[in-house]
């Protein structure tokens, strides 16, 4: 996983609350920390934060439907235009999501809250 998340202007501190992990709903899961947009991704690779800004034109990969992960837990599918991501990596797999990838965020779960890893 590359640091390229600490280079958002916005980002927030290691150690920063996510949310409980309770609140995960669904396998989705946006949140707002302080103007920097986090996308929680419950996927068959397990517990994942990426960047939630599609490299495509950097609109929030659910903006138009929380519907993003793919029926087996292995794909996300941006529901603006369609670009694809393998949910366990964040790597493009097609549309416009091909030759790109989500921006990852380290995580660790603490006491049933998910924070921002890298403490
Ligand atoms: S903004 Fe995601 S595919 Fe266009």
């Amino acid at each position: 996983m590359s640091g390229a998340w600490r280079a958002i202007p916005s980002a927030p501190e290691p150690g920063a609350r996510i949310c409980l992990e309770a609140e995960m709903t669904g396998p989705v899961h946006g949140c707002d920390l302080g103007g920097f947009p986090v996308l929680l991704v419950r996927s068959a690779g397990g517990l994942r934060a990426y960047v939630n800004a599609c490299p495509h034109q950097h609109l929030p990969l659910d903006w138009r439907s929380s519907g993003i992960l793919s029926p087996d837990g292995v794909s996300l599918r941006c529901s603006n235009h369609d670009a694809r991501f393998d949910a366990a990596t964040g790597e493009g797999t097609g549309g416009y999501g091909a030759g790109c990838a989500l921006i990852q965020v380290p995580i660790e779960i603490r006491g049933g809250e998910v924070i921002v890893g890298g403490v």
